[in-house]
């Protein structure tokens, strides 16, 4: 007997968890004066929209966000961890070395034997995790997936640098991903550049016991902006034009939550109204790639998102890696 390929691969649920302690930029604006650092509410939400941010506790790790975003995923996919056989957690901040985050979180869900490994594509990862697990369902190595963004950003920024402190934040998101005979992801696709690694890194690592060179994070945050700003709508039309369909048939955009003026220059691109934009920068920042399964599940749960609905996913990130999925919702 033979079965026959799933035709597409459908969300059937999101979740998502901020960790509790929210800073707005006044509490963080004061906190950086006790050492120094000058900034203001004002400059960060003229330049960036960002207006707080949720920082994750000492001794909580990214897994323990997945966990968090994962359980809410299964809920509204109304299915339960056994049911889950592959595992993707997009992360830049992992628990450890190795194993993976997604090993982690497998032990934490309490289910052993399926797949789980980790995607590092920085504030792309959501975008490289969704489409490697659309793939994996539609060549039949898997019928239901968690896919995870989920970062602890706190732990490697450098707090003496204003430049970059004001950006980030914690988060995780999650959905669950099955495969259906009607859409579903429509089409998906992955770009990376690495001759631009040096604009958005951080250069260090972990080497006979000790940190080898920087590990806090480092931009040039213009270079990013240009070089983010162009791929963002290249990469939507072409989504678009593989799927056969045009910026108007799309009902939400839903960008890598970095800076809100990236994000209205992308939607003014695409000629599409800025109220078809899932706004969250405001008040989560940048979680680089748990931004998008965190603004994804915001706009379900508030209402605004409904079945039937096609979304435009795009991320762009360190590597420098972008990338773009349309769906149906
Ligand atoms: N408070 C006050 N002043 C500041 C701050 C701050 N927090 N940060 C910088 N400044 C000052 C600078 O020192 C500079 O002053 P100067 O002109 O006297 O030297 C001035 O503000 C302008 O600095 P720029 O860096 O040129 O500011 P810009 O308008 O480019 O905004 C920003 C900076 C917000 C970082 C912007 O470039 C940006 O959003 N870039 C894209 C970031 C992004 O999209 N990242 C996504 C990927 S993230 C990932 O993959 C992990």
């Amino acid at each position: 007997m033979t079965t026959s390929l799933p035709r597409f691969t459908r969300i059937a649920g999101t979740g998502s968890f901020l960790p509790p302690r929210r800073l707005s930029n006044e509490a963080l604006v004061r906190e950086l004066a006790t050492h120094g650092v000058e900034t203001s509410d004002e400059w960060i939400v003229a330049r960036t929209g960002i207006r707080a941010r949720h920082f994750a506790d000492d001794g909580v790790a990214s897994s323990d966000l997945a966990l968090a975003a994962a359980r809410q995923a299964l809920d509204s996919a109304a299915c339960t961890a056994q049911d889950i056989d592959l595992i993707v957690v997009a992360t830049s901040t992992p628990d450890m070395v190795f194993p993976s985050t997604a090993s982690i979180v497998q032990n934490k869900l309490g289910i052993h034997g399926c797949a789980a490994f980790d995607v590092q594509a920085v504030c792309s990862g959501f975008i490289y995790a969704l489409t490697v697990a659309d793939s994996m369902i539609r060549t039949g190595a898997a019928r239901k997936a968690l896919v995870i963004g989920a970062e602890v950003f706190s732990r490697i920024l450098d707090f003496n640098d204003r430049r970059t402190c004001v950006l980030f934040g914690d988060g995780a998101g999650a959905v669950v991903l099955e495969a259906s005979d009607t859409p579903g992801i429509l089409a998906t696709e992955l770009h990376a550049d690495g001759r631009y690694l040096g604009i958005l890194c951080v250069p260090g690592t972990v080497a006979g016991g000790k940190v080898l060179g920087d590990p806090l994070l480092k931009m040039d945050g213009p270079a990013v902006f240009k070089l983010a700003v162009g791929v963002l709508e290249d990469v939507a039309r072409s989504v678009l034009a593989k799927a056969s369909r045009s910026e108007s048939d799309v009902d939400w955009l839903i960008p890598h939550q970095a800076n809100l003026r990236i994000m209205q220059s992308t939607a003014r691109k695409l000629k599409m109204a800025t109220d078809k934009l899932v706004v969250t920068v405001d008040e989560h920042a940048n979680t680089s790639a748990a931004s998008i399964p965190l603004a994804l599940d915001v706009a379900v749960r508030s209402g605004r998102i409904a079945r039937g609905d096609t979304l435009l996913l795009e991320g762009v990130g360190g590597g420098f890696t972008w990338g773009a999925v349309l769906l149906d919702y």
